[in-house]
């Protein structure tokens, strides 16, 4: 199967890269936009806000199935600008499923669980949406847009986390403060699942192989609020827990709106897969024991 990953110089798209790969079946080709960020000789250049460069991608490596990891991730900055996190969570989105119906190739669309408001978290493929934020918004806006398109997988998911040194990813930003020995205060009023980057690429590659469709939620076992999270990570990593001081969303006055109860239920990939999502705790010691 030849896969065609946009943005596999982001997170998740480098988990998925590096997972298929190593799993086999694949044949893989990647994209980047920021020559800074793109670390793989052979990644191809794509823009979502740029048509054109879309289509030369899908002339030159005619896939079968394609995965959209790109996307404006920064919640904040998507409030602040809207049209361009709409030019590139939305329309970007647009422009690929085009491809994909012109390239007849399936399409898989990372999505998340800020489609949902947090007022009655964990929430199941099936529930109702309605987004606070603009990130949210637009998320939820690329998903119909795909799913509109003849042959698609959603995968929702949230609080990603991998060992990279140079990411902000949660579980970096914990480790750098406490190894230089800054307080942190730290949310314990958003509640959602954590999940391991790794796994969330071997659990999509399965999904993929397996030619499922319609919406899954791929995140880790545990329901936790970022402070008890935290807290996780100082206990796996020897840090001192004695730096993170709790704190309520409400005081931080971000500019978007946060779900609070959110948090994603994984029965269904858990059933149709025959295997549960790892917690976090297993997940962190497995990412300490590989470093
Ligand atoms: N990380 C999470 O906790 C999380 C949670 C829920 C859902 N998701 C979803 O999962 C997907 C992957 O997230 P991630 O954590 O891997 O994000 P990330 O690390 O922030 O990476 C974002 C990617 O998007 C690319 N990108 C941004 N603007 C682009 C544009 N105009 N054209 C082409 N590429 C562009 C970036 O490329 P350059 O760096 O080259 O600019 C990068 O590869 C996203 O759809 C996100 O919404 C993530």
């Amino acid at each position: 199967m030849k896969i065609l990953i946009i943005g596999a110089d982001g997170q998740v798209g480098k988990h998925l890269y590096s997972s298929a790969i190593k799993t086999g079946g694949f044949t893989v080709a990647g994209t980047y936009r920021n020559p800074k960020n793109n670390t793989v000789p052979g990644f191809l250049y794509l823009d979502l806000t740029k048509s054109e460069t879309i289509k030369k991608v899908f002339e030159s490596v005619r896939p079968d199935t394609v995965i959209l990891c790109s996307a404006m991730t920064h919640v904040d900055n998507c409030e602040r600008y809207k049209e361009e996190a709409r030019n590139i969570n939305v329309e970007g989105a647009r422009r690929v499923a085009e491809n994909c119906k012109i390239f007849n190739c399936r399409l898989v669309f990372f999505s998340s669980e800020y489609v949902f408001d947090g007022t009655s978290g964990p929430y199941s493929e099936t529930d109702d949406t309605n987004p606070i934020s603009e990130y949210g918004k637009t998320k939820l806006e690329g998903e119909k847009i795909v799913s509109a398109s003849s042959d698609s997988l959603i995968i929702r998911t949230t609080v990603v986390y991998s060992y990279e040194p140079e990411s902000k990813n949660f579980l970096m930003q914990v480790l750098r403060k406490g190894a230089s020995k800054e307080k942190m205060n730290i949310v314990n009023d958003q509640y959602s699942n954590p999940t391991n980057a790794a796994e969330l690429a071997d659990f999509t590659l399965k999904l993929i192989k397996l030619k499922k469709s319609g919406i899954y939620n791929v995140v880790g076992k545990d329901l936790m609020n970022r402070y008890e999270f935290a807290l996780k990570i100082c206990e796996v990593f020897n840090l001192n827990s004695g730096l993170i001081a709790p704190e309520r969303t409400a005081n931080l006055n971000q500019i978007a709106p946060r779900p609070l109860k959110a948090g994603l239920k994984t029965d269904k990939i858990s059933s149709e897969l025959n295997q549960a999502p790892s917690g976090a705790e297993s997940s962190l010691k497995a990412i300490k024991n590989s470093l």
